[in-house]
């Protein structure tokens, strides 16, 4: 067995050995564990909602657990739980987590840190046994939509496979609940005109990154239906916040601007998203741990959108940087090619949810001023040099970010979505539709 365990007593077991699979073993490993007590000085930040502790759910195994989304999810379930839940955070350890992400639970009585890779059944099985696990949250994945276009083969690896041995390890384990994270990006884009879409929505990815989130439901849906596990999909907006790797647009822009640089725009800069703060993420999560019913399907929607221009925009006014005549804004904000693929923008109903009392808590303008604030504090220190992240294409060469020299120019480039040429999605090979159930 090769794996890390950090207990309730801060101590990290196990070693790090070098049986060469590609997740131990190397020396470049290491840099995970050590321990420059950066995450001291951070605030400890977790979701707000709390409910009655289930009774059948004890040891909650979390997968993805140092990673953004989930490690906010690991401290909000640890630190409002304590006497009722057991959290095991599964994390491989890839280029974008950080042991940072959960070092103030180190000393939790009910917190442990797992190192294993969910490609891998003997970790998977391994962890689900020792810790006599009975609820799994699967956030684990490559969750880079511009790495996919390069590097797609571990897209399908990590997020399909990986999602199939999870499955397979539950089935074995007898897991009660099961409950799936995917994203909006599995329903495709969604045109200016049309409405949000619902849970039973057909699927239609559009890059190689949602395509493997939709063909990793098809798993969880066939596990559902051949072997009744007891499976529960969650399908969310983007999400924002501290502790995201700043490979994503957020952080990616706030540490360039602390860093006087300007930021580089794919495209024109014209497709909009949905942002939620990670600390709504959470207490959607915990909503669903504890009202949500097995066998459906629910989308997290959150109602602030902007383009991605917008986001400059506002980004440029939370740091207090002059950006209203054309000359400012063209010093500080430039473009580079598009994505093959740019989806226009995702619009999820989050009605479903919120029938479940889930509310989202947090404005964008509240949202981003905490987490440019914490950026402006910890971006530079939190993952170690993150110059080579900061570039507009950047690659990857095993646990490294690497830069790529892209042309970078004041003008807006040709747009990547099909927005202005309706009928490309409704053209394009769809997945089955999966309703909920
Ligand atoms: N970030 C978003 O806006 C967003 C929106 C909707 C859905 N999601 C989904 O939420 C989940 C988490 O996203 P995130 O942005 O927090 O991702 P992230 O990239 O910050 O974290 C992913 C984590 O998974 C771990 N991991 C990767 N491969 C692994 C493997 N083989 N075994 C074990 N651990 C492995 C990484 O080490 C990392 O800690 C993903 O499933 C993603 O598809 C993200």
């Amino acid at each position: 067995m090769a794996n890390q365990q950090v207990n309730g007593n801060g101590n990290v077991n196990g070693n790090v050995n070098g049986t060469g699979n590609g997740v131990n073993g190397s020396n470049n490993h290491q840099r995970f564990f050590e321990d420059f007590g950066v995450w001291k000085e951070s605030p400890v930040l977790k979701g707000t909602t709390k409910f009655e502790p289930l009774p059948g759910v004890k040891n909650i195994m979390i997968t993805g657990g140092a990673g953004f989304i989930a490690c906010w999810l690991v401290r909000h379930l640890t630190l409002t739980y304590p006497d009722a839940y057991n959290i095991i955070s599964f994390d491989k350890l890839d280029y974008c987590s950080s042991l940072n992400n959960t070092r103030t639970l180190n000393d939790k009585h009910n917190f442990t840190f797992f190192q294993g890779d969910i490609t891998n059944p003997a970790e998977v099985v391994n962890c689900m046994e020792r810790y006599n696990v009975d609820t799994v949250f699967h956030f684990a994945a490559q969750s880079h939509v511009d790495l996919s276009f390069g590097n797609s083969y571990s897209f399908t690896y990590t997020n399909v496979y990986g999602t199939h041995v999870m499955l397979e390890s539950a089935k074995k384990c007898g897991i009660t609940r099961f409950i799936h994270i995917s994203t909006d990006e599995v329903y495709g884009e969604v045109m200016d005109d049309a409405d949000d879409l619902v849970e039973s929505s057909i699927l239609a990815p559009t890059n190689p990154y949602a395509a493997s989130k939709a063909a990793a439901e098809m798993m969880v849906h066939s596990y559902q239906k051949s072997f009744k596990l007891p499976v529960i999909i969650v399908r969310s907006n983007n999400v924002y916040g501290p502790h995201q790797f700043p490979e994503k647009i957020i952080p990616k822009f706030t540490c360039l601007l602390n860093r006087g640089q300007p930021l580089v725009l794919h495209g024109d800069g014209s497709p909009t998203r949905r942002y939620l703060f990670a600390g709504d993420a959470a207490d959607a999560f915990d909503t669903i741990l504890h009202k949500g019913q097995v066998g459906h399907i629910y989308n997290v929607g959150s109602y602030d959108e902007i383009s991605n221009i917008d986001v400059c925009r506002r980004l440029l006014v939370h740091m207090g940087i002059p950006h209203e005549t054309t000359e400012e804004f063209r010093s500080w904000v430039k473009y580079t090619h598009d994505r093959p693929f740019n989806d226009h923008r995702y619009a999820v109903d989050g009605t479903k949810l919120r029938n479940l009392g889930w509310e989202q808590k947090t404005s964008l303008e509240d949202g981003l001023k905490i987490t440019v604030d914490w950026y402006r504090k910890f971006g530079e220190k939190w993952w170690g040099d993150i110059t080579d992240v900061l570039t507009p294409f950047p690659t990857l060469s095993g646990l490294n970010v690497v830069s790529n020299s892209e042309a970078i120019t004041d003008s807006p480039q040709p747009s990547g979505s099909a927005a202005e040429t309706k009928g490309k999605v409704e053209d394009g090979v769809a997945a089955p539709a999966v309703t909920a159930a």
